[in-house]
């Protein structure tokens, strides 16, 4: 009620509630090449629509006079227990929204309990980070590169600062064909965004020839050759096993032998995930793989899901079709970009509220009630 009793001083929000308002808002007030590389997608931009379609596809069926006034959001998973089935997807590249870039977004996850997962790809150091957030849970995602020194490096310095999951991202050994950055011919790394845990990695700079201050366009490059390894394949992981202590979760994982082969391979959890539509176009849509994934490994592995949730009627979705929590990725980068910590303090609050409605109005006084009997799929 909070929103409605502020209105009786006249007060509306300063963002807007409905997500679609917040994209247009974002599009119209920040830089094009930014917000571009943001709203973008690979190819014809046919997954990031297929990700909104499949969950649209999916209506909610409510049940009624089920007792659910007091409900509970928090969630175990992986050995810890969240507020609520939500995390902050890794962005990397945030100094193109905003200034504050991920010490704002983390501090507002830490604010609401909500694991804040770093992109290795940020443009703060991962230190600097943690030490925003105090004690609050924090995730590394990791490109997982070509120079083991620097793989080994950031897993070392990321554990060190208290970074407890890792999620290694699987779908992005390239960075894909993507129109709208291509016709803009604007890539944040060539500017230098999205280093900074390179640049300040003593492994990385033992491999350049002169100090990155003195010749920062020769660490963009060498970044940029070792940022990516497409030669990587399944047996690679124990690399990874063997050099973090606790759960690892590979993401962007969205056919069922992957995920089968991910449990053999002995990590804790996937992410179903199409990056937001940005690396295959064509593919299949996140929320269409998922239930794939969870009825291969949903006894074995802790199943998360991402691409396309702007909603809590879409978290209520994704955990109905066989995630255990949810990560949210564009909408919190909007309020970034539009009004810095507090912004993406608003989206968290926003999609939790609506999570907590749904729940509660579909008949439901717990996320881990909910199954795949709440919704009903309709005709595309
Ligand atoms: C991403 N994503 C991403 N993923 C990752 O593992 N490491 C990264 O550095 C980034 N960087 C990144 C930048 C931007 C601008 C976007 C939009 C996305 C993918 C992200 O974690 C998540 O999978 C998607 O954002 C989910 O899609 P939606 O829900 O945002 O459409």
């Amino acid at each position: 009620y909070e929103i409605y009793l502020n209105g009786t001083t006249g007060a509306v929000p300063r963002l807007p509630t409905d997500p679609s308002r917040l994209e247009e808002l974002a599009e119209h007030r920040l830089g094009p090449g930014p917000v571009g590389y943001v709203a973008g997608s690979a190819g014809d931009g046919s997954t990031a629509r297929a990700n909104r379609a499949a969950l649209d596809r999916h209506r909610i069926v409510p049940r009624m006079l089920r007792d659910v006034h007091a409900r509970d959001l928090t969630t175990e998973l992986l050995g810890r227990t969240l507020p609520a089935p939500l995390a902050l997807a890794p962005v990397g590249v945030l100094s193109i929204m905003h200034p504050d870039a991920e010490s704002a977004a983390a501090r507002a996850a830490a604010a609401r309990g909500v694991p804040y997962i770093l992109s290795s790809a940020s443009s703060t150091p991962l230190e600097q980070v943690a030490e925003a957030m105090g004690d609050a849970e924090r995730w590394f995602q990791l490109y997982w590169g070509k120079d083991r020194e620097v793989t080994r490096s950031f897993l070392g310095r990321a554990q060190a600062s208290g970074y407890s999951v890792l999620v290694v991202t699987l779908d992005t050994p390239l960075l894909a064909w993507r129109p709208r950055d291509l016709d803009q011919a604007y890539l944040p790394f060539l500017h230098g965004v999205g280093t900074a845990n390179y640049v300040t990695d003593p492994a990385f700079r033992a491999g350049l020839a002169k100090p990155v201050h003195e010749d920062p366009n020769a660490a963009v490059m060498h970044f940029l050759g070792l940022f990516g390894d497409a030669g990587h394949t399944w047996p690679d992981l124990a690399f990874l096993r063997e050099h973090w202590d606790g759960p690892i979760v590979l993401k962007g994982v969205l056919h069922p032998d992957d995920a089968r082969l991910a449990a053999d391979a002995g990590v804790d959890g996937v992410v179903v995930s199409n990056h937001g539509g940005r690396q295959v176009a064509g593919s299949i849509a996140a929320a269409d793989a998922l239930p794939g994934v969870a009825d291969a490994v949903g006894d074995r592995l802790t199943v998360l899901f991402d691409s396309g949730v702007r909603t809590g009627a879409d978290v209520f979705k994704a955990l109905a079709l066989g995630a255990r929590a949810v990560l949210l990725g564009r909408p919190y980068v909007y309020g970034l970009g539009l009004d810095g910590e507090a912004g993406v303090d608003h989206v968290i609050r926003c999609v939790l509220a609506e999570f907590d409605l749904t729940l509660a109005l579909s008949g439901h006084a717990r996320p881990d009630t909910v199954t795949r009997a709440d919704l009903a799929e309709t005709a595309p």
